[in-house]
């Protein structure tokens, strides 16, 4: 599948049958403009939990609720035309039970419109993902470092180092044989990534994985350079839109005191624009 030859949204079937080809590419949003900026360059979109962290600032995605992510899937969902959109499931609202995720995963899908929803949870959540997809719930499983359980992780540590490996593997094919249609893997050994994409039959999407991934995900606002507060080894910025916007805010700043903004092309005089 390539982004540009696409003339509707990928459904997550269309996802799920692009395993070994041309890498998919993801980035998350949470505004309009942003997924707008992105919708023709993306196979698909997540309206991530990270947006407690990078827009509300958050300490974790912990605090992060199902108001929050349905106020941002739907203003996502008016940014995109042809990249699918995948919602996250925030923390504590699927854990509990099946019945649970089914209750929550209904109301992100009807009220933002998603594509699918997106779950933290291996071999644990496998049984609530097989209750959702057969209920027509698209899942996108996250495995790996899953944020949501840095208290019990020990903190944003690698995931899957050594014997850990055989408990990620085993991770990744229960959410793949329970009938989720992609894998997020964050934060785990480079050969581990690749012998997971190649063990298991759905996509692979990388977060500080490896580029041998089915595809590649970051948070926007890392990329951009928007979000400082840390920058993970896994993030690239490939642009600094934050040192750029502060120098822009400090020069307006400089131009109201000097009484140089606004200028003559800036206001309006007393005579109508002649024709
Ligand atoms: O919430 C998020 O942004 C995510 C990605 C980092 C995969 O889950």
């Amino acid at each position: 599948m390539s982004a540009t030859a696409k003339k509707r949204a990928p459904m997550p079937d269309d996802i799920r049958a692009a395993k070994g080809g041309t890498p998919l590419v993801s980035l998350t949003a949470y505004t309009t403009p942003m997924a707008q900026m992105m919708d023709a360059h993306c196979d698909f979109v997540l309206v991530g939990d990270s947006v407690g962290m990078v827009l509300h600032g958050l300490p974790s995605t912990l605090g992060v609720t199902m108001d929050m992510m349905v106020m941002h899937g739907q203003a996502v969902a008016r940014g995109l035309a042809s990249a699918m959109m995948v919602i996250d499931m925030p923390f504590g609202s699927y854990e509990e039970s099946p019945q649970q995720a089914f209750r929550n995963a209904a109301r992100l899908m009807s009220e933002t419109n998603a594509g699918a929803v997106k779950l933290e949870g291996g071999v644990e959540m496998a049984p609530t993902i097989a209750f959702l997809v057969k209920r027509g719930i698209p899942v996108m499983a996250h495995i790996g470092l899953t944020p949501q359980s840095i208290n019990t992780l020990g903190g944003y540590k690698v995931q899957g180092r050594g014997d850990a490996g055989d408990t990620l593997m085993a991770d990744a094919v229960a959410v793949a044989e329970a009938g989720a249609f992609a894998v997020v893997l964050e934060k785990v050994p480079e050969t581990l990534a690749d012998e997971v994409t190649t063990q298991v039959d759905i996509p692979t999407i990388g977060i500080g994985a490896s580029a041998g991934c089915d595809g590649q995900i970051l948070v926007v606002d890392d990329m951009l350079g928007m979000f400082t507060a840390f920058k993970a080894k896994f993030v690239k910025r490939y642009a600094h839109l934050a040192d750029d916007g502060e120098a822009a805010i400090a020069a307006y700043a400089e131009e109201v005191r000097a009484r140089t903004f606004p200028a003559a092309e800036h206001v309006f005089s007393d005579k109508a624009p002649s024709k």
